[in-house]
């Protein structure tokens, strides 16, 4: 493991106001939001949409790093170029999920396990081999009656750190998420507890296996009232809420924190990190920026529709999304900005 290698690509993923895009939907997952806004589920309609997203001007501006699917790493541009080279080109590093999904947890009724270890070694001497510089594994906790319980966060944290550590290995920066999900009618509070939980044993497990810390990037949550509460916490709750988690639990040596947006609106996703940014400004250890899928391509997915000739607007929807959320690391995020 070259520690200093390690060190620079965190670095260089946190450099400025610049954040992560997570492009990494899964077949399933793509298939998915590509039938909600309408678009054909084809292999041939995702490489599309790929490459709308790669070849949007400027936007390695905006975004330091890309998270691909497989499938991706594989696809090219309509004129033969590799998706990975004009990611490269245009100035962003590429990265890959490397998790195989989030199964029912055996004898964990209504909690999830993360598969995807077997094999890890060598899928990351592949994807070395490609150019990629960074990875992604994402563990899913469940709020509920009696759960998440230590059983499955335990889990949950071995397997991240275990992926950490093989990452490391093979030279590449682990993203470690460990995504508290929105679901559920609980309170800001709650998620608090749960998310501090989660955090210090993931923190506690990735430090008994070794992981170098320096050379890791921390994808969490950010504390938030469930989707269903009726009692949702204001901006500047979340923010405060979310930063003192962070704070009690994330340890100075890690280079950067890039959140999840989880679902939150566009909007939201923005106007939260904004206000971390505005009332915390020079008193967190780590670079704080955003690592999101839905609240910055939802626009540009919905604009496109599957049609050649909504590219170009719905580039600009993205690098819009994408430059708006530069602000909001910047702390100068406004709602004028939405206009
Ligand atoms: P969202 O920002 O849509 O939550 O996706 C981020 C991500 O990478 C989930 O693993």
């Amino acid at each position: 493991m070259e520690k200093q290698t390690l060190k620079d690509i965190a670095q260089k993923l946190m450099t400025g106001d610049k954040g992560l895009l997570a492009m990494d939907e899964s077949v399933a997952t793509c298939n998915k939001r590509f039938a909600e806004a309408g678009i054909p589920q084809t292999e041939e309609y995702r490489r599309k949409y790929r490459e709308l997203i790669v070849t949007t001007p400027r936007l390695g501006e905006c975004i330091s790093g890309a998270i691909l699917f497989d499938e991706t790493t594989k696809q090219a541009a309509n004129d033969g170029t590799p998706f990975i080279d004009l990611l490269v080109k245009g100035g962003i590093i590429p990265g890959i999920k490397l998790d195989e999904g989030a199964k029912d947890m055996p004898a964990f009724p209504g909690e999830k396990i993360t598969e995807g270890l077997d094999g890890l070694r060598e899928r990351l001497q592949g994807y070395a081999k490609l150019g990629i510089k960074f990875a992604k594994w994402r563990a899913v906790i469940i709020i509920a009656d009696g759960t998440p319980t230590d059983g499955s966060i335990y889990a949950n944290a071995h397997a991240l750190a275990r992926y950490a550590a093989l990452c490391q290995e093979a030279g590449l920066v682990p993203i470690v998420e460990p995504e508290v999900l929105m679901d559920g009618d609980h309170t800001i509070e709650r998620c608090f507890e749960v998310t501090q939980r989660v955090l210090r044993i993931v923190f506690e497990v990735l430090i008994s296996q070794r992981v170098y810390l320096e050379g890791m990037i921390l994808k969490p949550n950010m504390v938030l009232s469930g989707l269903g509460s009726k009692v949702q916490a204001t901006v500047e709750q979340v923010a405060d809420q979310t930063v003192k988690c962070l704070l009690r639990c994330v340890p100075a040596a890690v280079p950067g924190v890039a959140f999840l947006s989880g679902g939150q609106s566009g909007q939201d996703a923005s106007a939260h990190l904004n206000a971390m940014h505005v009332r915390y400004k020079n008193k967190l250890p780590w670079a704080l920026t955003f690592s999101y899928a839905r609240a910055v391509q939802q626009p540009a997915m919905d604009y496109w529709k599957g049609k050649d000739e909504n590219v170009a607007v719905a580039q600009q929807l993205l690098y819009k999304r994408a430059s708006i959320n530069n602000a909001a690391r910047r702390g100068d995020y406004t709602a004028a900005l939405e206009k």
